[in-house]
């Protein structure tokens, strides 16, 4: 098939690129290289600084003879996207080029004016380039579990049966975001969903859960082919974090109670995800939505489980409870449906101690270049 990956240059880009790749798929990577600029300015850079994407490719083809094309532009820029669609045709679009941080969407109404017009505009463009230059491609869209929130009921699969007053109807499950950039992806499902009716388009929504771990099976043969490992509060998820934290001797940074719970997921597991919708697309006119984690954890587990290992790895880890920055509720019911993916073939690789040793000794290889300074940087949100 050919696959179109927006935002090839992130966490989730690069090593889908290389997966889709190694199985002999052509694939394509479009990425305006928005999130570099961006660590830079915010000085939260990753913890290793990965060659660009025309030396990524270069290493990938030296090392199986795959080739990967690599447009640098904007996905928000109609004529640029639509070129590219005309000139590959792609079976499959898999979008991830969005402003993908709850916390940069909160710091200042700029960058929340970014995230909304960078997040729309580029689901927007996708949906047209698709119904204007091929309307059999299926886009695969990464949602997240932080559409739905904490709601006191089970969530649902996407799609919520409603009866009232004796009748019945399908419709997306409730929706309430805690952040700015949780809103965009809920507008997102929303705008998707409106052209799907009205344009028979075939969409796969992902609702992913925060994702943690950098190893995957075709970024392992070379450490220039890793993916970016972000630990800083902007762009750095809480698993990645809580490791390097322990690393380094900052205290865990559990905010506020930690009996927050989400769903998370491995990201080997993202991209068998991510395959397996690609694989099996769904029908025109059908907006196919799965929730995307593997089991659940409370914040305070998460930092007990990484306390443990790294305690046994002979680190001092302390935990400590926050102020939290964060407008949401701390004790809550949660009971997210998730077995949509497993039922299509996805054997999940849960997070044993295995998992996070093997994140420890990575950051322990380059405990040299981490930021302290860039773990707490204090966003809030009733600022
Ligand atoms: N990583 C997670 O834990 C997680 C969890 C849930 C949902 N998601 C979603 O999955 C997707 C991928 O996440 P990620 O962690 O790989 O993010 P990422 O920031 O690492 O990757 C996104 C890439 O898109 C690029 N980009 C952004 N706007 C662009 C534009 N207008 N044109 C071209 N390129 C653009 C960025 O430069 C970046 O390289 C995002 O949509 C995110 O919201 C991620």
């Amino acid at each position: 098939m050919r696959i179109l990956v927006m935002g090839c240059d992130g966490y989730m880009g690069w090593p889908t690129c290389m997966h889709f790749s190694s199985k002999g798929h052509e694939v394509i990577g479009i990425d305006n290289y928005f999130k570099r600029y961006t660590a830079l300015e915010l000085d939260c850079e990753p913890i290793v600084l990965n060659p660009n994407l025309v030396e990524r490719t270069r290493i990938w083809e030296g090392l199986t003879g795959n080739k990967i094309g690599i447009y640098i532009g904007d996905v928000t820029d109609y004529h640029f996207l639509k070129s590219i669609f005309i000139d590959h045709k792609p079976d499959v679009v898999i979008h991830y080029a969005e402003q993908p941080s709850a916390p940069y969407s909160m710091l200042n109404r700029e960058k929340a004016a970014f995230t909304l017009q960078n997040n729309l505009i580029s689901t927007l463009n996708i949906a047209y380039a698709v119904k204007e230059v091929n309307t059999q491609c299926h886009i695969i869209k990464l949602g997240t579990m932080g559409e739905y929130g904490t709601p006191n009921i089970d969530i649902e699969e996407g799609w919520f049966d409603i009866e009232h007053k004796g009748r019945t109807e399908k419709f997306l499950f409730p929706r309430q975001a805690s952040s700015l950039y949780h809103t965009t992806k809920i507008q997102d499902t929303d705008m998707l969903w409106y052209y799907v009716r009205t344009w028979g388009l075939r969409v796969t929504d992902l609702m992913q859960g925060p994702v943690y771990g950098i190893f995957t099976d075709e970024g392992k043969q070379d450490s220039r082919l890793m993916t970016n490992f972000h630990y800083d509060e902007i762009f750095g998820t809480v698993l990645n974090r809580f490791v390097v934290q322990a690393v380094v001797g900052h205290p865990l940074t559990i905010y506020g109670s930690g009996t927050q719970i989400r769903g998370y997921i491995n990201i080997k597991d993202s991209l068998a995800c991510v395959y397996l919708s690609a694989m099996h697309p769904p029908e025109h006119g059908k907006l196919r939505i799965f929730n995307q984690i593997t089991e659940t954890f409370s914040v305070n587990e998460l930092a007990e489980k990484v306390y443990a290992v790294g305690k046994k790895a002979g680190y001092s880890v302390e935990i400590k409870h926050y102020d939290n920055p964060r407008v949401e509720t701390e004790d809550h019911y949660y009971n997210p449906k998730y077995t949509g993916l497993m039922e299509m073939g996805l054997h999940p690789n849960y997070l044993t101690d295995e998992v996070v040793e093997e994140l420890l000794c990575l950051v322990e290889r380059n405990k040299g270049c981490i930021n302290k300074n860039s773990i707490l940087r204090g966003v809030k949100w009733n600022k």
